[in-house]
């Protein structure tokens, strides 16, 4: 077959007490939409599941990368969700992502958050698709640089003549809406100097170096910057593709038994740890948190996603291999937690600047006497 493209596009509409979790009739909506959509021969295949609140469609298709025809499909999804059954049950937050009134052409810059990769299917194409709550696309940078560019993370990074090229990292500048290709291990230091501000500077997509293979794609998007105010955090996802000449499915999942600190808990104002999960765990409680990410593995077989019992993924976090990760997580929670409302477990000013806090401090604007 020609090429095939797999697109993951995912909005919080509104959510079951507060911003706990995504209700199972929005998940039943979104299947039976896309279920037609299959029927018309819009998309080969589609996966619909959530991470927290957030409501996630995956799929493949033959329409390539930024198609009018599969974004308005996302985005109708979401419209008729919020209208059949998150209005009418009064979810929390209904229609929270959709920052526009009508479609025009493309999801990006409209509040979803989309990663998509167009590739060429190799004889085997396994991947990894990956969805976090309560934090932000930076949130993505330290696993991505541990996955594709550290050696202590990767084996294949040295054991694989594969990989020696290297891998280049497109990074976005959310702030200015430019990006730069930086080439690794060539311009480490460089990549880090910038993935390391993980508000501003956030992995983009991931190239093989030697023949600029397509490795993996982030969705980017910082709703606060469209929006101008805190409306939700961007919660972002991505997908991974593995093995033969990139790295195994093993070194993807490494980095997440490290619980990293983010940012975005608790109205999108506080650091925490993510904490990797299986399906049955993505739901966010404890401070409205932690973070959670999961992490479904497929087969793509000529556009079809192959899982487990039929079209099930691979629930990959759900293995005793990360309950170390899990209980190390809600300690660090712990801990920040007794820092109450003091810096740098609340987020610094920068990103204060989009939540309500600045509305609280103009109150003492006109207070504030000059130092005698
Ligand atoms: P509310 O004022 O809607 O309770 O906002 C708090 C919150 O959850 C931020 O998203
Ligand atoms: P979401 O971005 O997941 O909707 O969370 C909002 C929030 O403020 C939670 O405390
Ligand atoms: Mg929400
Ligand atoms: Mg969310």
């Amino acid at each position: 077959m020609s090429s095939v493209t797999i697109s993951l596009i995912k909005a919080d509409v509104g959510s079951l007490c507060g911003h706990h979790i995504v209700h199972p009739k929005q998940i039943e909506v979104a299947q039976e939409f896309l279920e037609k959509a299959k029927v018309r021969g819009i998309v080969l295949d589609y996966y619909v599941f959530n991470c927290g609140d957030d409501l996630e469609l995956l799929m493949t298709h033959e329409e390539g990368e930024n198609s009018q025809r599969i974004h308005e499909l996302a985005w109708n999804i979401f419209k008729e969700v919020t209208e059949k059954v998150s209005k009418p049950l009064k979810l929390y937050a209904a229609g929270q992502d959709l920052l526009k009134e009508t479609f025009s052409g493309n999801v990006k810059g409209m509040g979803p958050g989309v990663a998509e990769i167009e590739i060429e299917e190799r004889p085997s194409e396994p991947f990894v698709v990956f969805a976090a709550d309560k934090t932000e696309p930076g949130a993505w940078n330290l696993p991505l640089y541990k996955i594709f560019a550290d050696p202590s993370n990767t084996a294949g990074l040295v054991i694989d003549p594969n990989m020696h090229g290297g891998f280049s990292f497109r990074v976005m500048d959310v702030k200015k809406g430019k990006y730069v290709d930086l080439e690794c291990p060539k311009e480490i230091y460089e990549l880090v100097a910038l993935i390391g501000t993980t508000g501003r500077y956030v992995i983009d997509r991931i190239y093989r170096s030697e023949d600029k293979l397509l490795a993996a794609v982030a969705s980017t998007s910082r709703l606060s910057l469209i929006a101008g105010k805190y409306v939700g955090k961007d919660d972002p996802c991505m997908i991974v593709r593995a093995q033969h000449g990139l790295p195994a499915v093993g070194e993807i999942l490494a980095p997440f038994g490290f619980p990293h600190l983010v940012a975005g808990w608790m109205r999108g104002s506080h650091n925490g740890p993510l904490i990797p999960v299986g399906l049955k765990d993505a739901r966010c409680t404890f401070f409205d948190g932690p973070p959670r990410v999961v992490g479904l593995g497929f087969q793509l077989s000529n556009g079809k996603l192959v899982g487990l019992k039929g079209k099930e993924p691979a629930d990959i976090f759900e293995d005793v291999a990360f309950d170390g990760a899990r209980r190390k997580g809600m300690e660090i929670a712990d801990y920040l937690r007794r820092h109450g409302e003091f810096m740098p477990a609340r987020l610094g000013p920068e990103e204060m600047e989009y939540t309500t806090l600045p509305d609280v401090l103009k109150k003492l604007e006109e207070r504030f006497a000059e130092e005698k």
